[in-house]
């Protein structure tokens, strides 16, 4: 699929530059040709000779180097790419990209590019929640630019939380699907899906039974269908999608900040199993069973209803919005009339009652209803499911 692609590939200043080695290795394995642009900081992590070796090409790390400019200016780097990737993108790159600044080979080849551009952001914790770099993350949403991970987990400072640089497998999946042409090219899909967790205190906090399963075949068969998929997730099991941007939340209210930070979308689908209630106040420590006090009382505030916001939006509204109704009784009577008070086009429907469950299983059997018609669908697979549904919105797109 990338045999002959032209891949930009700018490697900025971090630990995990050594990751975009084994980037370059994948590409070219794949056929496509890879030509590396290094900062001055990148230098200090890998050396320009690796990557040259493990590319074919030649290093680009200076914007004024004559040999270089001889051979090919920056502008026309960026024109003979197909695709501009930067791995591993730094907080400092992001900021300037945000800002439009361009006093390096890096950012003046950012500025001057007219291709899509894949960012896969890697930084500790700190920077990556730091309001600035959040800000010029929406900022690079709303510019268009593709954002791949980063991933939770231990950072090579010894910190725990999300900054960790996509793995190169995921980023060449996540390039692989900007050439994939499918019938849901050039579209953006977003979906919603898992639980969400409502804190009680530090320790506790309420859940539902939600494995995220059937939102993520959603995202996996829109991206196989060439669709640019963000995917928004509470704390589920489901393997997360890969090749779709995903966006890990806890609560409702996370989800809805990050639904409306998201951008822009063609389809929104809302598989996620929200909670509709959130514990008032949250105990800063860990409420105590103590003999002869009470027993604690739990009150709950209404949360805001993420599928009828964005169903409702007057401006940006996505062509199609779809929600998911779990029912357990009159399950297309209430599914019906969920639609219209919500406001969106299509309601899958389910019956969550049942021996069999829906809820954390592997199958489902959903009715698709829109304004005029209530269709019936055997029990599938999650993943049939997802393929009948992606391919009902790719024709209804067209
Ligand atoms: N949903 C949402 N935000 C919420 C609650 C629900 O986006 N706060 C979305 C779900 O993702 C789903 C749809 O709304 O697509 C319907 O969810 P469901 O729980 O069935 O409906 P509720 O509005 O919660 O209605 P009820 O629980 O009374 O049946």
């Amino acid at each position: 699929m990338l045999a002959g692609k032209n891949i930009l590939l700018i490697i900025s200043g971090g630990i995990a530059a050594y990751k975009s080695l084994q980037l370059v290795r994948l590409l070219s394995k794949e056929g496509a040709k890879v030509v590396p642009v290094m900062t001055k900081s990148a230098e200090q992590f890998v050396t320009p000779l690796s990557v040259s070796a493990l590319a074919g090409e030649s290093v680009r790390t200076n914007l004024f180097d004559l040999e270089d400019e001889a051979e090919m200016g920056h502008i026309e780097l960026t024109r003979a790419a197909d695709l501009v990737v930067v791995a591993p993108a730094t907080a400092g790159l992001m900021a300037k990209m945000a800002g439009g600044l361009a006093d390096d080979l890096a950012s003046t080849l950012l500025l001057a590019s007219n291709k899509r551009i894949m960012l896969a952001p890697a930084m500790n914790v700190a920077m990556w929640e730091n309001p600035a770099t959040v800000r010029n993350l929406k900022l690079l949403r709303e510019d268009g630019r593709i954002i791949v991970g980063p991933d939770e987990g231990e950072m090579a400072c010894g910190e725990y939380g999300p900054g960790r640089m996509a793995e190169p497998e995921v980023i060449l999946e996540a390039i692989r699907s900007e050439f994939a042409d499918g019938p849901m090219r050039g579209k953006r899909v977003l979906i919603t899906s898992g639980p969400t967790h409502e804190p009680i205190d530090p320790v506790r906090y309420i859940a539902n039974r939600s494995s995220g399963l059937q939102g993520t075949e959603i995202a996996r068969e829109f991206v196989k269908m060439g669709a640019e998929v963000v995917f928004v997730t509470g704390p589920a099991d489901a393997e997360r999608p890969k090749g779709a941007e995903v966006v890990e939340v806890e609560t409702a209210l996370e989800m809805e900040a990050a639904v409306n930070t998201a951008g822009e979308f063609d389809v929104a689908v809302f598989a996620a199993a929200v909670a509709d209630w959130r514990v008032d106040t949250v105990s800063s420590g860990k409420i105590k069973k103590e003999a002869g006090r009470p027993l604690p009382k739990l009150s709950f505030v209404e949360n805001p209803d993420i599928l009828k916001t964005v169903s409702r939006r007057q401006k940006g509204r996505p062509t199609l919005v779809i929600g998911f109704a779990a029912e357990t009784d009159d399950v297309i009577e209430n599914a019906t009339a969920k639609r219209i008070r919500k406001g969106c086009d299509w309601i899958l429907a389910n019956d969550v009652s049942g021996d069999r469950p829906v809820m954390g299983g592997p199958d489902n059997q959903v009715v698709l209803i829109s304004e005029n018609a209530a269709e019936t669908w055997p029990w599938m697979t999650k993943r049939q499911v997802a393929h009948a549904l992606a391919a009902k919105v790719s024709e209804v797109l067209e």
